[in-house]
């Protein structure tokens, strides 16, 4: 079947998982725009990207800003009109967030500034440009998860992913009269800088879901993936 080319923004897509889905996607031909908070690291992540033959669009957007997110919005829809699809990918997992009970505020506050108000606010501020048919995905993790066992490891960054999840189930419920599909997915522990060089899964594997929600013929909404597959929250 021929999917035509779509619109898709992917955030935090200068390195890591990110950068591999803007790359997977314009190898598809569709119309990417990698964003990143760093203006030079955007640039460098595009030239690698034109180095294999491929034409992405840099936006800079900082998704802890509220400010910086409304720009982008307002970038994109003079340049492109709409976005199909939006990615919500970028994250931080802080080497100090060892404790939720007694760990920094600054931690706290700086995790779910990134990984749980950014994603909203992307989606409040570009979803006058998501048209009837399109698609939302948020980067979750398995460590977010509600079923599985709590262990201990990042329990500020797992309740981030938690609250993510959450707000996910709600967006999808809210969003579902504008037809617009809401889901989220864990990519697996995947070697990059947050995942580090132990992670088992590359970042080809960590993508292909994300690839797949954007691209496939789906129509599921409100749920979480891994591998393709439905998983419990
Ligand atoms: N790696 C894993 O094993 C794993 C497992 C489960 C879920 N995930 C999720 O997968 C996603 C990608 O992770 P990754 O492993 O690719 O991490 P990564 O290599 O650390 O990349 C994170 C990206 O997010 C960007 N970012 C951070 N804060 C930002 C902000 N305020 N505004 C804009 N961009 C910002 C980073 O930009 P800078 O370069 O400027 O810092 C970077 O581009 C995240 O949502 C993560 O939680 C990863």
């Amino acid at each position: 079947m021929h999917i035509p080319s779509r619109t898709i923004l992917v955030t935090g897509a200068n390195k890591g998982i990110g950068f591999e889905v803007a790359r997977q996607l314009a190898t598809r031909k569709h119309n990417v725009v990698l964003t990143g908070r760093d203006s030079a690291k955007g640039k460098d992540a595009v030239d690698r990207l034109k180095d294999e033959g491929l034409d992405v669009h840099f936006l800079l957007l900082d998704v802890t800003d509220e400010a910086s997110i409304k720009q982008g919005a307002k970038e994109v829809k003079e340049q492109f009109d709409k976005v199909d699809v939006l990615i919500n990918n970028a994250a931080v997992l802080l080497r100090e967030d060892q404790s939720l009970s007694g760990g920094s505020t600054e931690v706290f506050h700086k995790t779910m500034r990134t990984n749980v108000f950014g994603p909203v606010l992307m989606i409040r501020h570009f979803l006058s440009l998501i048209p009837d048919g399109g698609r939302i995905i948020n980067t979750s993790s398995g460590g977010g998860s509600m079923s599985d066992p709590v262990g201990g490891w990042s329990p500020v960054y797992c309740v981030s992913k938690s609250a993510l999840n959450a707000a996910t189930r709600h967006l999808a419920y809210e969003l579902a009269g504008q037809n617009i599909f809401v889901n989220a997915y864990c990519p697996g522990w995947v070697s990059t800088d947050m995942g580090g060089k132990s992670a088992p899964r590359t970042v080809e594997q960590g993508a292909d879901t994300a690839v797949w929600l954007a691209t496939a013929a789906i129509s599921e909404t409100g749920k979480f993936f891994r591998d393709r597959k439905v998983i419990p929250w």
